[in-house]
């Protein structure tokens, strides 16, 4: 893990549930799959989201811990045996094949709830409760059928078909594109953003998103797995269509730098100047992991 995710995994780990309960077990195996690591894409997204327009208070850091436990969910649900059967997550056993498949699903369903438990602490950090609540909504959406779990959907059951350009952009879109939409979304918000600024910020996280989920595939191809810290060959394994079988690889490789240009752009015109924000971004499409 990079110094900048470790200084943020210890401070999301302390809104994990941390009393005990008679289901111990549960509580041990969210934990597990959160705290086994992770680029924490999406709460830095969301903090220097927040700062690049000018947001300053406390009431960000229960939603940087949910997004996080929202994807860690997703990830957790993603490696079950009747999603993509994968072993290895975040350069551990995946939660499914420690814990089982049951405790897999629980897992995976505790933590998305606790995740609302945890952003619903943010009114407790604010004297302006819209923005919270007009946050949580956006969390809501971007989680579900019109987000995530939508990607989801049509992956799951594309699997071994020929999807469309037209639906492998609806999986790309919504599968990877609407948790990070969701992450920078919420930063502006909470920070008061007007609706034309979080126009320009979606546009610059679908970009983002759609890029990452290339980058993914182009990884489960190319990278090493150790340094990976995930199975490779999960797409080919699953006969998964991907944007590299659709387009080729020298295809994707400049649609991801076509893509991060375009996040850039809308970045800059952010009103606070953010080098770091920038950095990241720029640094997502030669990232090895
Ligand atoms: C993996 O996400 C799943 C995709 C959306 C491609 P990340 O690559 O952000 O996974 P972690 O959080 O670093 O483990
Ligand atoms: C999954 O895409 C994105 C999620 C919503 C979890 P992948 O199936 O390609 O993600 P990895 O490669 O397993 O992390
Ligand atoms: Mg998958
Ligand atoms: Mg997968
Ligand atoms: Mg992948």
């Amino acid at each position: 893990m990079s110094d900048n995710a470790a200084k943020l995994s210890e401070r999301l780990a302390e809104w994990l549930p941390q009393e005990e309960t008679q289901a111990e077990r549960l509580r041990e195996a969210m934990n597990y799959s959160f705290t086994a690591g992770g680029k924490r894409l999406r709460p830095a997204l969301m903090e220097m989201t927040y700062a690049a327009f000018g947001g300053a208070g406390q009431e960000i850091e229960p939603f940087m811990a949910a997004i996080e436990m929202i994807h860690t969910y997703s990830l957790v649900h993603d490696d079950l045996p009747c999603m993509d059967n994968d072993t290895l997550r975040r350069g551990r056993p995946t939660t499914w094949s420690v814990y089982g498949e049951d405790f897999g699903v629980l897992a995976g369903d505790a933590l998305l709830t606790y995740a609302f438990e945890t952003a619903a602490k943010a009114f407790a950090l604010t004297d302006d409760p819209a923005r919270t609540g007009r946050a949580l909504a956006v969390l809501a959406r971007k989680a579900g059928l019109y987000g995530m779990c939508g990607g989801q959907a049509l992956d799951v059951q594309l699997t071994g078909s020929a999807p469309s350009a037209d639906q492998l952009d609806f999986i790309y879109r919504n599968k990877t594109g609407a948790l990070i939409e969701a992450a920078m979304l919420i930063g502006a918000i909470l920070a008061g953003a007007d609706d034309e600024a979080l126009e320009d910020v979606e546009r610059a996280a679908a970009a983002i998103g759609y890029a990452f989920q290339i980058e993914d595939d182009i990884l489960d191809i190319t990278a090493d797995e150790a340094e990976l810290g995930k199975n490779v060959g999960s797409d080919e394994k699953n006969a998964k269509t991907t944007y590299v079988t659709l387009y080729g690889m020298a295809a994707a490789k400049e649609e991801v730098r076509r893509l991060t240009e375009e996040a850039l752009e809308c970045i800059g015109r952010f009103p606070v100047p953010s080098p770091e924000l920038s950095a990241l971004v720029a640094g997502l499409c030669s990232r090895r992991k």
